[in-house]
């Protein structure tokens, strides 16, 4: 089949690569030339676990492209995938549409045959029915479908995800367009399950599932914070909870809050529709204001291990938002950061991946290290705070050695506290005393 991807940032790119491992040719679209231009020649604009391979497979096959032109990605293309941004409103918080209205517009005067229109975007509950006006609009001839097929990627696992999805959710009000997505995600036909459902239900399953594992985050957060209190310890806690399939193992790792591109976005545009409704959504309202909450608390927590000392220097492990990923959007990393810069000027900071990505939104306030070791030259205090298996590889004699004072805060308990105060540090971190 013939796939025209709009967008190739987190979505649509591994959407794209993936699609053309299923043996489809995809043309993938962008607005932005110098990125068209970079992929065209090879050259990937994220970073995702297993994709440069696949990538540069399907590039020299043919089956994938790239082009700024809208026309020639959508002509006689069976399925067209919105997979452009829905960024938050600066002001309202709510998902802010126009890049999906400005695709749907464009794309609009160039369908020809019977085409499906997909929306990947998380998109508010209704915008279907808005894509469908605006094409019909511009070309009332058309012979299309709107459909919702959201995506569950993870960052930095999007390429893992496609091929081992855990359902596949096809909001569609037509039968034609199911059996046109059927026979695209027909190589996953016995490996998963299919979600034939209407319109509407898919656009909110997308967002009350992201909005669930933000709270489940909050949840044992939350938990976390009374164990330090009541002496329990939430290694344990979270295993004991996890072992009941009812509740499960995953998401049940306390951390410094929830970030990302999606979680803080998707969780306040469905308390915003809540607003709309009427029906307002409390879990999700709390959760919201405790996870930034949270980050506030975990900077003061940092300031609060230098015992008040202003010259104190910190050593930062992590400023992406999780590990497996150069994403610093909506990092807790950046935010805990803030707070930090506040009291001390002495950070350096470290990440495997992401630099890039922390220089364009930190500057120049905090000194950036060429490696882990290094940023912990003369720390009192180490923090980490993205999950790394480099930095639960580290070798913590060489670790100490740089080090004034010998204080680890690991706030994402990533590392086995046993070893780390057996190695000679002061070790603390999250959900235990
Ligand atoms: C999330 C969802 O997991 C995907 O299913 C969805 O497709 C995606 O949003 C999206 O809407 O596009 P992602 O933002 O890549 O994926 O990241 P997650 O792996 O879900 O992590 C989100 C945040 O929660 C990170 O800051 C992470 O560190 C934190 N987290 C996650 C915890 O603090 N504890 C956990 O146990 C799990």
């Amino acid at each position: 089949m013939k796939v025209a991807i709009i967008g190739t940032g987190y979505v649509g790119l591994p959407t794209g690569i993936g699609l053309a491992e299923l043996g489809n040719t995809v043309v993938c679209v962008d607005k932005i030339a110098e990125k068209v231009e970079s992929l065209s020649a090879g050259r990937a604009t994220i970073y995702e676990d297993g994709m440069e391979e696949l990538f540069q497979k399907h590039l020299k096959s043919g089956a994938l492209s790239f082009t700024l032109d809208m026309s020639k990605a959508v002509s006689g293309a069976d399925v067209v995938m919105l997979a452009v941004g829905t960024p938050p409103h600066p002001v309202t918080k709510e998902a802010d549409l126009k890049y999906i209205y400005a695709a749907a517009e464009e794309l609009a005067a160039y369908l020809d045959g019977y085409t499906v229109v997909a929306t990947k975007s998380t998109v508010p509950v209704g915008t279907g029915d808005e894509v469908e006006a605006i094409i019909r609009k511009v070309n009332p001839s058309a012979d299309f479908d709107v459909v919702s097929l959201p995506e569950f990627l993870r960052e930095g696992f999007a390429v893992h995800d496609f091929f081992h999805p855990d359902r596949i959710v096809i909001g569609a009000d037509s039968d034609k367009a199911r059996q046109v997505l059927l026979k695209l995600y027909a190589p996953f036909e016995g490996k998963t399950e299919f979600l034939l459902v209407n319109r509407k239900s898919s656009e909110t399953i997308k967002y009350a599932s992201n909005a669930f594992l933000a709270m489940k985050i909050h949840y044992i957060n939350e938990m976390a914070d009374f164990c330090e209190k009541a002496g329990a310890d939430i290694r344990e806690v979270a295993r004991g909870m996890g072992l009941d399939s009812r509740i499960g193992r995953k998401f049940l790792n306390p951390g410094p809050g929830y970030g990302g591109s999606c979680f803080p976005k998707d969780t306040n545009a469905m308390a915003q529709m809540g607003r709309k409704y009427g029906a307002h959504l409390n879990l999700i309202e709390t959760t919201i204001a405790k996870n930034d909450e949270r980050k506030v608390n975990m900077g003061k927590r940092v300031i609060a291990a230098l015992n008040g000392s202003r010259d104190g220097r910190i050593a930062i492990w992590g400023l992406a938002f999780k590990g497996g990923t150069d994403d610093c959007r909506e990092s807790p990393a950046m935010e805990i950061l803030n707070e930090i810069l506040k009291h001390s000027e002495n950070v350096s900071v470290y990440d495997p991946k992401a630099m890039e990505n922390a220089r364009k939104l930190l500057g120049n306030k905090v000194v950036y290290a060429p490696d882990a070791y290094e940023a912990c030259r003369g720390a009192d205090v180490l923090v980490i705070l993205t999950e790394w298996e480099d930095f639960k590889a580290a070798d913590l004699n060489r670790v100490r050695s740089m080090m004034k004072t010998h204080k680890i805060l690991d706030l994402r308990n990533m590392l086995d506290a046993e070893t780390v105060k057996a190695a000679g540090f002061d070790y603390s971190c999250i959900g235990m005393k």
